[in-house]
């Protein structure tokens, strides 16, 4: 929805050694560069469909590890680094993560919060969790 958070993505992906995963929609590229400081090459992924190239990876063995607050979530200092490739998805900044994809996550984690926001800045909440799963934190 604000697009200035993929560019904020794309520059912790760096960062922790991921690459981002983003559907071809036409205001994509531009919203990459907005936030994004680095002047060079970075590995972005184009998914096509997000539930099925979710799933194509989720077949292929990779750990799908989704950002969501949930009741049966894991608690992020409880989340160890991951040991293999692995998926972290983002929800929507108002609609969350959908339910044809919350059918494909193998662990849902929860950044605790203790303030009176119902929730994080998707950039924000993608990034703590991008250092944790890459065990750098
Ligand atoms: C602004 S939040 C979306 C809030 C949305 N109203 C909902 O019901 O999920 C955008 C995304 O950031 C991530 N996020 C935000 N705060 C989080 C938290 N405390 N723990 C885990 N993920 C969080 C989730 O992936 C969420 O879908």
């Amino acid at each position: 929805m604000h697009g200035v958070n993929l560019g904020t993505l794309l520059r912790t992906c760096d960062a922790v050694g991921a690459c981002l995963a983003v559907p071809r929609y036409p205001w994509i590229p531009e919203a990459l560069e907005r936030g994004n400081t680095l002047r060079r090459p970075t590995c972005v992924h184009y998914t096509g469909n997000q539930v099925n190239w979710l799933a194509a990876q989720r077949a292929r063995g990779s750990l799908v590890v989704g950002a969501e607050l949930a009741d049966e979530a894991v608690r992020l200092g409880d989340l160890p680094p991951a040991r293999g490739r692995s998926v972290l998805v983002l929800g929507h900044e108002r609609t969350g993560i959908p339910p044809e994809a919350l059918e494909l996550l193998d662990v849902a984690v929860e950044i605790p919060m203790v303030g009176h926001g119902a929730s994080l800045n998707v950039a924000v909440a993608g990034s703590l969790l991008l250092y944790r799963l890459a065990g750098l934190l």
